[in-house]
């Protein structure tokens, strides 16, 4: 198969970044997300995190012995008051977000939070009155727009290298049903594909496709066995209007190696198929070359939550708003309501609105 660039493509080999180099950022909540991803990821453009604040004093201690963190906190509210902290990063499960925002909101500090944004449209809405009213940064780390195949499906839709879509699909086969079997909040809750899980994917179709859902469909099923409280398998069909369609196949319940994602999107002059690694296949009559592999040599995307993050702290910089600001996240959350309302009624087409 004939390979094609970025550049032929015209899309960048890299996310923008910030021109500032040493931002001191804060982090509220120190788990597994903080330590795997948002603490490497910083690392990796050079950004400082210099305080941490959990309740968990075995967080604590890992902050300051594994990371070298020196201002250590068990109460959120000292570590938004030290002057030390420029931005704020909160990553704690979403049963804690609106007291920290509004306390960002009267300490005037910027603050991006963990996906999802909130547990209901009227909390959201409340944030964003929040930081709309002390003139403060709100973005949500929706980092899977950040990812280099998500970032770059964006991109070719945009330049309409495929015509209008009429299709987007995301299919994933996990098996996080056996890897966070004892996890006390993924494994408890009962929405975890629909609400904790899914906001990534049903984001991304909204990022992809540049519009939100009007109503979807989700069915759920669960395997006899399973270890979530929460059904493990999920099929969604996202209705967007004007003739565009989403969908959504997600299992999380795999006891086979033979998992992956696949993802499409079918326009009215071509498809792209990808992934989320480093493959993706383009067939454009607008290109007129045929089906040709995109060939990423050259480029360097850094990962998706400095990607994130990087959005975050460029919006501050150039005085904007976020890409992923409360706001815009408000229709991935009115969807992803929807669509577990539409999975506990079992199966029925539930509109995304504020009455979700
Ligand atoms: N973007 C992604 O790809 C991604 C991946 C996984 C998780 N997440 C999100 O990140 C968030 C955190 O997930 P996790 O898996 O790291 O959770 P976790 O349960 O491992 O960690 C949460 C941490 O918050 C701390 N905490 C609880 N109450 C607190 C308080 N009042 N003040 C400060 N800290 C407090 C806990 O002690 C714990 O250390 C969730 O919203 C989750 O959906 C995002």
């Amino acid at each position: 198969m004939d390979k094609i660039t970025l550049a032929e493509l015209g899309i960048p080999d890299h996310l923008p970044m910030p021109t500032k180099k040493d931002w001191r950022i804060g982090i509220i909540g120190f788990g597994g997300i903080a330590r795997g991803a948002h603490i490497p990821a910083y690392k990796e453009v050079g950004w400082s995190v210099v305080a941490v604040a959990d309740p968990d004093q075995n967080a604590l201690k890992e902050a300051k012995e594994k990371y070298g963190i020196k201002r250590l906190y068990t109460d959120y509210k000292s570590l938004i008051a030290d002057d030390e902290v420029e931005v704020i990063d909160l990553c704690t499960q979403p049963t804690i977000r609106e007291d920290v925002v509004l306390t960002c909101a009267n300490a005037k500090k910027h603050i991006i939070t963990e996906k999802p944004f909130g547990t209901t449209v009227d909390e959201c809405q409340r944030m964003i009155e929040y930081a709309e009213r002390a003139g403060i940064k709100l973005a949500v780390h929706q980092n899977y727009r950040w990812m280099r195949m998500n970032y770059i499906a964006h991109h070719i839709v945009k330049l309409n290298l495929i015509g209008d879509p009429f299709f987007a699909s995301i299919e994933i086969f996990g098996q996080q049903d056996v890897d966070l079997a004892r996890h006390p909040f993924y494994s408890r809750c009962e929405d975890f594909l629909t609400i904790q899980w899914d906001n990534h994917l049903e984001d991304l179709l909204r990022y992809w496709l540049g519009t939100d859902a009007i109503r979807v469909f989700a069915k759920t099923g669960r395997m006899i066995g399973q270890n979530f409280i929460s059904d493990n398998l999920l099929m969604v069909i996202a209705d967007f209007g004007n003739g565009l369609t989403g969908h959504i196949l997600h299992t999380e319940l795999l006891r086979s190696s033979l998992g992956g994602v696949e993802c499409r999107i079918d326009g009215d002059k071509g498809s792209i198929k990808f992934d989320f690694n480093n493959n993706l296949i383009i067939d454009s009559k607008v290109l007129g070359k045929g089906a040709c592999k995109l060939d990423l040599s050259g480029s360097s995307f850094v990962s998706s939550h400095a990607g994130s993050m990087g959005d975050f702290l460029l919006a501050i910089e150039e005085g904007r708003e976020p890409s992923v600001s409360g706001k815009n996240n408000l229709a991935t959350i009115k969807t992803v309501i929807a669509e577990d309302k539409s999975a506990k009624l079992g199966g029925k087409w539930v509109v995304c609105s504020d009455k979700t």
